[in-house]
């Protein structure tokens, strides 16, 4: 099976943050949710009570592994500890983007199943411009499958033995 292949994963997003990330949350569940997503949001769900973003990173990109979400979007104070968490996970590509273009090719070159967005950094317009891109983006396959493939545990494991 191509795990690359266009996905027949159900259009749901699991949505996880930090209370650092909370502040950008509401906008992007209610754009999602327009967009005709369903969305699963795994927290938090305040700003002002402070969590763990390793936590709801676990939480997102585990119903990505199981199949039950295509993608995780991962919201913390700058992006980077939720994604850094995220790709703890070896079946996650989480790329932290600040800007369209990244979040588009992230898509069309790695794949990337999780997004990771700094809610004290961008605000939400961008934040929309960017979560649009990523999901309008589609991989290319190509020269980038085998590149992809060497992102898993296997080669790692074959490799290294
Ligand atoms: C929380 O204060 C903050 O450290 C966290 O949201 C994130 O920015 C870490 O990378």
């Amino acid at each position: 099976m191509d795990q690359h292949a266009p996905s027949t994963r159900p259009r749901v997003i699991a949505v996880g943050c930090d209370h650092a990330g909370y502040p950008l949350k509401p906008d992007l569940l209610a754009h999602l949710e327009a967009l005709g997503w369903r969305v699963t949001d795994v927290g938090t769900h305040s700003a002002t009570e402070r969590v763990d973003y390793p936590d709801f990173a676990a939480l997102a990109c585990a119903e990505v592994v199981a199949g039950r979400a295509r993608f995780a979007l991962l919201i913390c104070g700058t992006g980077i500890g939720i994604s850094i968490a995220a790709n703890r996970n070896p079946a996650i590509r989480c790329a932290h983007a600040s800007e369209p273009t990244t979040a588009r090719l992230t898509r069309e070159h790695n794949d990337a199943n999780a997004l990771a967005l700094g809610a004290r950094m961008i605000g939400s317009a961008l934040a929309t411009d960017i979560l649009d891109a990523f999901l309008e983006g589609q991989f290319e396959g190509g020269r980038h499958t085998a590149r992809v493939a060497k992102l898993t545990p296997a080669f790692s494991q074959d490799t290294l033995a």
